[in-house]
């Protein structure tokens, strides 16, 4: 029987995984800063980073499914000796790097470095590090982008976005990604690297959110305005406590592309994530498939 040590097992990738894994069969030993209720298969310990309670030894496999930079901080002085060790980081780490925001830079820059430790720790100990790097999250009504749309259009009856909204999307399923997760730890080809983890589909902004905002019922309308109308209207968005850290750079990458190869993880563990087809329940604050924690 295999064992498995999760950090962000109660997050939307992290709860995808679990289930996955305890179908599966394995033991997992979870960790969070919230005391949850123990299952079939599942141990939860109570903690967090830098130094989480009571760990074993040893296990097969450790997954990371919450803040990167805390992770690869805990695991460079950990004891516990794990062949695998799985962690999801971001494609922030290509975007952000370059923004005119420096909370934003910062971002990029503790994920590339905690990306580098990660590795660096692993080699070290004889181990094997794997990076997935999640492009826009969304499945099951917990994330800050689509979800946080779905739930404005549905107060207002519509949403607005900027005509040039015409960057391309590639919106990530979490069961996608928790699948990803055991492919690649189970997989001897997967390597000590990151993975760009896209969609199955690339689309524009607009159409991204056009598609959604078509599976609600009722279904809000849609309205591209011009720049000027639209920073306008968020102006008086703000002032009513509306989307107050939509920053002017947040706005800017809605023209850009934010296109990620998903070759490699195709070729090394299979990935085949789905197009982008969305259900009202992917959105709303019913449980999906993945099962809340
Ligand atoms: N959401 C996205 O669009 C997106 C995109 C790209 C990459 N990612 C990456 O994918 C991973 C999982 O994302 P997610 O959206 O599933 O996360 P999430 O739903 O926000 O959950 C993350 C979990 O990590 C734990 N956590 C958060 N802060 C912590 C801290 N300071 N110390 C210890 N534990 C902490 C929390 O568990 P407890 O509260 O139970 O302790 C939380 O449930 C993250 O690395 C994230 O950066 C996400």
């Amino acid at each position: 029987m295999n064992t498995a040590l999760v950090f962000g097992g109660s997050g939307q990738i992290g709860a995808a995984l679990l289930a996955r894994l305890r179908a599966e069969g394995w033991q997992v030993l979870a960790l969070s800063r919230t005391q949850r209720a123990d299952g079939p298969g599942l141990r939860w310990l109570r903690g967090g980073f830098p130094q989480p309670p009571g760990l074993p030894e040893q296990v097969d496999a450790i997954f990371s499914c919450g803040p990167l930079d805390a992770f690869a901080q805990w695991y460079a002085q950990a004891g516990i000796r794990s062949a695998r060790v799985v962690a999801f980081g971001s494609t922030s780490v290509h975007v952000k790097h370059a923004s005119a925001d420096a909370g934003e830079r910062d971002v990029a820059r503790r994920l590339r470095e905690a990306e580098a430790a990660l590795f660096a720790t692993a080699e070290a100990r004889g181990e094997v590090a794997i990076v997935l790097r999640p492009t826009l999250v969304y499945g099951v009504g917990r994330d800050a982008t689509l979800t946080r749309i779905a739930r404005l259009a549905r107060r207002f009856g519509r949403f607005v976005l900027p005509r040039a909204a015409a960057g391309r999307r590639q919106p990530v399923h979490v069961d996608d990604l928790a699948d990803a997760a055991l492919a690649a730890c189970r997989s001897a080809a997967a390597a000590a690297r990151g993975y760009d983890l896209p969609g199955g589909e690339t689309l524009a902004y607009a159409e991204m959110v056009r598609r959604m905002l078509a599976c609600l019922s009722p279904s809000p309308q849609l309205h591209l305005l011009p720049m000027p109308l639209f920073r306008m209207l968020l102006v008086a968005a703000r002032t009513g406590g509306i989307a107050r850290d939509l920053t002017g750079d947040a706005i800017a990458r809605m023209r850009d592309d934010l296109v990620f190869d998903a070759g490699p993880a195709a070729r090394d563990f299979g990935y085949a994530p789905r197009v982008f087809a969305p259900t009202a329940a992917m959105f709303g604050t019913a449980q999906a498939s993945s099962g809340a924690p």
